[in-house]
């Protein structure tokens, strides 16, 4: 039984898969860095910054940057390694299928929901949040339980987040997931250059938000830089973990780069510079954006929805803070159908494993996309989206991240060690460090989550416990009670026809296959 748990594809397998897929091989480093950019940038710096600084580390947010960049770097370099010996669809899934095996790729598949499912809520949540407060600029207020979740989340005296269950639903956020699920089931053809744009607006919007900013900042809300700690990870260098743990999410996403591999043109040299470049990029600007955004508002008042529309309010241009919060509604409705689009991509490469209902794998026959699939799923992520703040999601998807790096990490060191003829085109430097230090920074992002976590049940407050033990149970019962016995590799089949996969038309809408 052990050893039917930890079947695995031969490296092999999943190199045929790769040169049978219908996807083109179209995009440069430009093109990969674009897309990683466009993958990253999203609710994380729009609204998870703001909460972090007002609940756990003020300014020194910036140093969280630091943390959460050294993190996606180290297993940045690992995705890196596995993709460019890899170069398939499926990520760190079939990674993991192929070097630790099936139920590690389940784990990793079932983490990789968290990764790409949750955040697309979180984003969606974060999106709603700057609808509203755009819709305030022309005198529109919508009622409360239209645009918050049912679990609410609110500081107590000792300004912890408490959760308790209310009236609302976000049906905004709701009704923005189900609009992206639209676009996904019809298979939003010819929208490769509105993506490229989109790209370019969110990364100008937080540009000029910088450049005008500056203007506008009190150095006074600097000090102190690092406030004193309030107990727990209130403030202090506790503080500036937790929100390392936090901000953490504003990173996801960049190893979907590793993704398109199988579209890449030379995944041996452009793989690397992708990934690693669209996370300097974003480190630069995330760091440059907590900086003014910390400098106008004072950090204490940053745990809105929409931190940075607030700081634009406070500068008290119009015209600059309605520019503002379209460009990052727009940003944020790039984010949700991005990640979306993965989630429903994943469910469909573990589908075609027999993992999962073969309904996620069925392809339209017009739209040629994963419709079944996308549906369910699009409906699941509008439910979670309408029921959980932001804090939780984020979290959730912070820790699920934190754990699928270092299972990215622990599968390079076992392929280095039971694979080492296999050709690598891409070597993450260092030897075993880097991958060591990828477990040991996934773990130092891990570890605030969990505890804070168990901290909560423990005081009382057993809301996110719940919620992620019941995700984990559920993913054991489904794999348990289908995976299982489904598995098209333990009884010998091949994947699902590959004639079956999506047309390169929905890697399109996100400028993956655009011809330059
Ligand atoms: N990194 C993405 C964001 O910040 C998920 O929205």
């Amino acid at each position: 039984m052990s050893g039917r748990l930890f079947i695995k594809k031969t490296v092999d397998q999943v190199q045929h898969e790769a040169t049978t897929h219908s996807l083109k091989r179209s995009l440069g480093p430009a093109n990969l860095v674009l897309f990683g950019v466009g993958c990253i940038i999203g609710a994380g710096i729009y609204v998870m910054t703001g909460n972090a600084a007002a609940t756990y580390a003020g300014p020194a947010v910036l140093l969280s940057f630091v943390v959460a960049g050294l993190a996606c770097a180290f297993a940045g370099l690992c995705y890196a390694e596995l993709a460019s010996t890899m170069p398939v669809a499926g990520s760190a899934y079939t990674y993991s299928y192929t070097s630790l095996g099936e139920v590690f790729a389940w784990t990793m598949g079932w983490l990789l929901v968290l990764e790409y499912g949750v955040a697309a809520a979180t984003v969606a949540v974060g999106w709603s949040g700057n609808v509203v407060s755009l819709l305030g600029n022309y005198d529109i207020v919508l009622p409360d339980w239209l645009t918050s979740p049912y679990i609410q989340a609110a500081p107590d005296a000792a300004g912890t987040l408490i959760f308790s269950a209310g009236h609302g639903l976000n049906l905004i956020a709701a009704a923005g997931i189900l609009t992206v699920t639209v676009l996904l089931v019809i298979g939003v053809a010819e929208s490769a250059k509105v993506n490229n744009v989109i790209v370019i607006v969110k990364v100008g919007v937080l540009l000029a938000f910088i450049v005008y900013g500056v203007a506008f900042i009190n150095v006074d809300n600097y000090d102190p830089f690092i406030p004193p700690n309030e107990g727990g990870f209130k403030y202090g260098v506790p503080g500036i973990f937790r929100a390392a743990s936090v901000i953490f999410f504003a990173y996801v996403g960049f190893e979907a780069v590793s993704t398109a591999a199988a579209e890449s043109k030379n995944p041996q040299r452009d793989m690397p510079i992708g990934i690693l470049g669209s996370l300097f990029v974003c480190t630069a600007i995330y760091m440059l954006v907590a900086a003014v955004l910390t400098g106008v508002v004072p950090f204490r008042e940053l745990g809105v929805p929409a931190p940075i529309a607030l700081a634009v309010d406070r500068m008290g241009i119009p015209w600059f803070a309605i520019m503002i919060k379209i460009g990052a509604i727009a940003g944020l409705t790039s984010v949700m159908l991005i990640l979306t689009y993965g989630q429903t991509r994943i469910f469909y490469s573990m589908a075609r494993d027999g993992l999962l209902p073969r309904a996620f794998a069925t392809v339209h026959h017009k739209f040629r996309t994963p419709w079944i699939g996308t549906i369910i799923l699009g409906i699941i992520i509008a439910i979670a989206a309408a029921l959980l703040p932001i804090s939780i999601l984020g979290d959730l998807v912070s820790l699920g991240t934190a754990v699928a790096f270092a299972i990215v990490c622990i599968s390079v060191m076992w392929l280095r060690r039971s694979r080492p003829d296999l050709k690598r085109p891409f070597t993450a430097p260092g030897g075993a460090l880097t991958p060591i230090l990828g477990i040991i920074f996934a773990g130092i992002m891990a570890a605030p989550l969990i505890w804070d976590i168990i901290d909560k049940a423990m005081s009382g407050d057993p809301i996110p416990a719940i919620i992620l033990s019941t995700y984990i149970l559920l993913g054991a019962l489904i794999y348990g009670f289908y995976g299982l016995s489904h598995s098209r590799l333990a009884q010998g089949l091949p994947i699902l026809d590959d004639s079956a996969l999506p047309s390169p038309m929905e890697a399109q809408a996100f400028g993956l296959n655009e011809k330059r």
